[in-house]
């Protein structure tokens, strides 16, 4: 069991855009290697932001379904809606007492942390993340909400390419070395 940090990023380091807009991604050679199935069907807990969460409830909206059939926490201080047959738990505040939920509620699979880039930092800075799998763009955006807004030491565990469009890094924090 693991908490992670699964996630794609432009190479200068964005998640989105300022206006939250992913369609970068999209238009991008898609991986040539499905890293994302494996990887889900591994988690048994996640947690977003609530800018995060917004996006998805954006892509509801227009007749998807909630893409999730794990328990979800959504760190918010608003009142936002709950889409049909999605197990969302809002919360607020300390990360590290969420963070001892999910782990129960995961029964041993990994914990996923989503993003955005703040909300990781606050795992980060209680030691709680254990690993971050990065899929990093072979696109700059310029400017918009950040991978990891912190001074993070990470160790680089593996490298590898995903076609012309990306490549997936991962690295674990480096806590007393
Ligand atoms: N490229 C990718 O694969 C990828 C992955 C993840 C996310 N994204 C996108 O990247 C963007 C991330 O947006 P973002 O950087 O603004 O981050 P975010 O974490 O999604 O949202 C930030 C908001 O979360 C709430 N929040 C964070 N920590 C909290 C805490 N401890 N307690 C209570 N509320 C807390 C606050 O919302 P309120 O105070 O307003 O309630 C805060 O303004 C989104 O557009 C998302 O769709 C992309």
């Amino acid at each position: 069991m693991a908490t992670i940090y699964y996630t794609a990023t432009s190479l200068d380091g964005f998640l989105a855009t300022k206006e939250n807009d992913l369609s970068w991604l999209d238009a991008l050679p898609q991986p040539n290697t499905d890293t994302y199935g494996p990887f889900i069907a591994n988690v048994g807990a996640l947690c977003m932001g609530a800018a995060t969460y917004e996006f998805l409830l954006a892509h509801v909206a227009k007749g998807n379904p909630w893409p999730y059939q794990q328990p979800t926490w959504v760190f918010t201080h608003r009142n936002l809606p709950t889409p049909a047959g999605a197990d969302i738990r809002f919360v607020s505040g300390e990360v590290a007492p969420v963070h001892a939920l999910m782990v129960v509620a995961a029964a041993g699979k990994d914990v996923w942390v989503c993003g955005g880039g703040e909300l990781v930092g606050q795992f980060l800075d209680r030691g709680l993340l254990d690993e971050l799998v990065i899929t990093v763009a072979a696109q700059t955006i310029g400017a918009g909400k950040p991978l990891l807004p912190r001074m993070a030491r990470l160790r680089l565990v593996s490298a590898k390419m995903l076609g012309a469009g990306f490549a997936e890094l991962r690295f674990v924090p480096r806590r007393n070395s």
